[in-house]
């Protein structure tokens, strides 16, 4: 049976083995996902024993991303832009290396119907969240991506990395002359329940937010968001199962449908 793992540290937390396992169900495919905990000093070495084992590919997670995008004999556009990789696949020609975490959130947001095309869309933090989702952002062809960090130096790096007008980068005292169509919170504030210091003049009534955090409870930003006025808040369960979706895709040539999985987790979280 064809082997899959993810790779990560923690990763006892992963939902990803069960997301496969629900894709192969759903599509028929004879495959077997387990997740593996690696460290920094073995990473190599278990991606290599993984390989040699007959494995067929992996995922990978924080915080091997970028070391794992150094062992790939060839990488995607969208893994080099995203200078980052979470699916490998493994083949005579050697390490395949992807990064599908843009085209989940992507996906997801144009599966809640949300509009991008010709938008106005805020990208808060400049790290390898944000980082990974900007090229399929731009492909959506909005107006105007911008991006919005604590560090504002950071995010004027980062934008130079993608040289495309529409990419711009705005300090977070700024934010209160603007409002925007979609926000979108790459940053990891989320994960220590603190808010970005986002001006509440950037949610209007058409404003839809996003957080790329997920949890049995919305996050701290969605719920100001939420009292903001905003039009909608979305959390990043759909971009997990997106991005997974898209990772089985690479490896399966099969496309699974997210809508049911997304259902199940989600009725998990609240069990
Ligand atoms: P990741 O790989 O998840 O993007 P990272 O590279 O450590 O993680 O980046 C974390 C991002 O969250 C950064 O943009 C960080 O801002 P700084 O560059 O200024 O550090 C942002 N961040 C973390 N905590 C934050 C907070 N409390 N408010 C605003 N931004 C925060």
């Amino acid at each position: 049976m064809d082997k899959y793992l993810v790779f990560g540290n923690p990763i006892a937390q992963s939902k990803s083995p069960a997301i496969h396992q629900m894709f192969a169900e759903q599509t028929k495919q004879s495959m077997h996902y387990d997740k593996f905990l690696s460290n920094v000093d073995d990473f190599v070495k278990d991606i290599e024993s993984f390989q040699l084992a007959g494995g067929k590919g992996a995922n990978i997670t924080a915080p091997f991303k970028e070391q794992a995008m150094e062992m790939c004999d060839q990488l995607s556009s969208r893994a080099q832009a995203a200078g980052a990789v979470n699916t490998l696949t493994f083949s005579k020609q050697g390490i395949t290396g992807d990064n599908t975490d843009g085209v989940g959130l992507v996906n997801d947001l144009l599966a809640q119907q949300v509009v991008l095309a010709g938008t106005k869309v805020l990208l808060m933090g400049a790290g390898g969240a944000s980082r990974g989702v900007i090229l399929p952002l731009l492909a959506q062809n909005p107006e105007q991506l911008i991006i919005v960090n604590r560090t504002t130096e950071k995010a004027i790096q980062l934008a130079k990395r993608f040289d495309d007008p529409r990419l711009t980068v705005i300090n977070f005292a700024e934010t209160e002359k603007h409002s925007f169509d979609v926000i979108i919170n790459a940053t990891s504030a989320s994960l220590s329940a603190n808010l970005p210091a986002l001006s509440a003049n950037a949610i209007t009534a058409h404003t839809v937010c996003y957080d790329m955090v997920y949890g049995k409870q919305l996050s701290p930003f969605l719920i100001w968001c939420q009292q903001q006025g905003a039009k909608q808040v979305i959390d990043g369960l759909g971009m997990l199962v997106g991005q997974a979706a898209e990772s089985f895709y690479l490896w399966r040539k099969v496309n699974p449908d997210p809508l049911p999985i997304m259902q199940a987790i989600r009725n998990q979280l609240s069990a």
